[in-house]
């Protein structure tokens, strides 16, 4: 089974990706990795821009039948068995990427990104198997263990667990209303 955890930056994909497959005893797959040891996609600055198109055909012939947890906030693209959407509250995305020394510019992106819901939109407009699960005051076994149990239980969606229109002022100040 191949599946795919996305979501905003810094909403702990990495940890959970890495911990669930050793859980499962699946291969692990980082999509920058994979994207450019096969030299997909375009160097931008220091930011690879990945063809999203050539990452799923590349990745579905690589891993097509195999146990695969693939790990990246473009992995919704790539045809999976079911997609992970981890969602965390947009003040702990705003905190993390902050401590990451990221770009106001950036940093209003994401956690914009996370308040309105921008990559369950898209996964759930990719794919018919879609999982949201809310890491807020979790660990990361918290989140693992909950993950198998929603597999284990043959769940094929679980959506609209999260309501983050509370927390629009308290991430006020990291917005950037109006633009440049
Ligand atoms: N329940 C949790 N699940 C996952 N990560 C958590 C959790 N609680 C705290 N964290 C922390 O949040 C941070 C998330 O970082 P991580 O690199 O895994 O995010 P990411 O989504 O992979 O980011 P990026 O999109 O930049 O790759 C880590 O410091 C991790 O320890
Ligand atoms: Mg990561």
């Amino acid at each position: 089974m191949i599946i795919a955890v996305t979501g905003t930056p810094g909403v702990g994909k990495t940890t959970v990706s890495k911990l669930l497959s050793k859980r499962l005893g699946y291969e692990y797959v980082g999509v920058k990795e994979f994207a450019v040891e096969r030299d997909i996609g375009e160097k931008v600055g220091d930011e690879i821009e990945i063809d999203i198109d050539e990452l799923a055909e590349k990745m579905v012939e690589e891993f097509k039948g195999k146990n695969v947890v693939i790990d990246g906030h473009l992995s919704h693209f790539v045809p999976s068995d079911l997609v992970v959407v981890l969602r965390v509250h947009p003040r702990l995305v705003a905190e993390r990427l902050k401590d990451r020394g990221y770009s106001r510019k950036k940093l209003a992106e994401n956690v914009e990104a996370e308040l309105i819901d921008v990559i369950l939109v898209e996964a759930l407009e990719e794919n018919e198997r879609v999982i949201e699960v809310d890491t807020t005051g979790k660990t990361p076994e918290e989140v693992v263990d909950e993950i198998i149990g929603l597999i284990e239980r043959g769940v094929k969606k679980r959506v609209g667990i999260v309501d983050w229109s509370e927390a629009y002022d308290e991430v006020l100040p990291y917005l950037n209303l109006g633009g440049e």
